[in-house]
């Protein structure tokens, strides 16, 4: 069986949920404290070992791409002044991974984006990673999400157990306990499940290792919730299709800390956990969040 090598991020979509600030800039783009979102995501898959990385990249989406060029100038002037540090941070993301794209013309929806990397994937294995969605590096799971297909085949999806009152905004899986406790075999998949109507609390969350075979399904998939090419309907049928032909879908079960960057209230955890964390402003960046929560001054004249 192949190896997973490449990643596939999308990084097309309208961000609609974060305007204003993404009607120009790329909700990828957000700054989670020094870095953008998808830097985080794109070191994610590198640490896997995919250093082969597919941008799906869109309409205004070009400060993905400048993220990950050089820039001579900027680099330049760094050189001249001696400042090693900001250059390093500079070039960082340059050097990170072999960094590959391709346009997805109209946002059509996420099945349509990983349908645009069909091409370059090939008849192989691969991930897809969401661009705005984040795991803490002290989380990474994709390691994990690859052996499960090495070991079976088929393909793999993320689950988080979600709020009862959550679980309609993600697509949701109908479940059965395998072996390993980490590991569940799917039966059904149904995207935004109309409220009560869940099979389960768990969510599909933004990681996949998925089988080429998706491919085929996905040219077959109509249009579903909101109007675009849903993921989860061409990984349903995946799990009604046999073994021999690429089908089979099994999750991988996760606990840890995950942010949906495309969310404001998510994002604001995201920033304020990672700034939390760093030991260059960790200390007094904790120290004043302390005395600010202490100080019940949350009172803001203007949203
Ligand atoms: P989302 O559903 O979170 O992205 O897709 P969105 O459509 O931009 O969000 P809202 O609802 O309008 O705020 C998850 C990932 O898939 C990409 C997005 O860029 C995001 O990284 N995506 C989504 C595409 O590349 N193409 C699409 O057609 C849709």
């Amino acid at each position: 069986m192949s190896a997973v090598t490449k990643a596939v991020i999308p990084v097309a979509g309208l961000g609609t949920r974060f305007l204003p600030v993404t009607k120009a800039t790329p909700k990828e783009m957000l700054p989670i404290v020094d870095k953008p979102a998808i830097q985080y995501v794109v070191e994610e898959a590198v640490a896997a070992g995919l250093n082969d990385v597919l941008l799906v990249t869109g309409r205004a989406k070009r400060a993905v791409e400048d993220h990950f060029d050089e820039n001579s100038e900027l680099e330049n002037a760094l050189a001249q002044k001696g400042n090693q540090q900001m250059l390093d941070a500079v070039r960082g993301p340059v050097e990170l991974a072999n960094i590959h794209y391709v346009r997805q013309g109209v946002p059509r929806g996420l099945g349509h984006a990983v349908a645009c990397a069909k091409q370059h994937v090939g008849d192989e294995p691969f991930a897809v990673l969401l661009g705005d969605d984040l795991i803490d590096d002290r989380d990474y799971v994709l390691p994990k999400m690859i052996s499960v297909r090495e070991k079976h085949g088929g393909s793999v999806v993320l689950l988080m157990p979600v709020p009862e009152s959550e679980v309609h905004l993600y697509g949701c899986a109908a479940v059965r306990p395998t072996d390993d406790p980490q590991v569940v075999e799917i039966d059904d998949l149904i995207e935004k499940p109309a409220k009560g109507t869940a099979p389960s609390n768990l969510a599909v969350i933004g990681r996949y290792v998925l089988d080429p075979s998706v491919f085929q399904v996905l040219d077959a998939t109509a249009p579903g919730q909101g109007g675009e090419v849903q993921l989860t309907d061409a990984l349903r049928v995946l799990t009604k299709t046999d073994a021999i032909k690429g089908g089979g879908v099994r999750g991988v079960l996760f606990d840890g800390r995950r942010y949906d960057t495309g969310d404001k209230l998510s994002y604001l955890k995201a920033v304020v956990r990672l700034a939390a964390g760093r030991s260059d402003l960790g200390p007094e960046f904790r120290e004043w969040l302390k005395s600010f929560t202490d100080s019940q001054e949350f009172s803001s004249p203007k949203n």
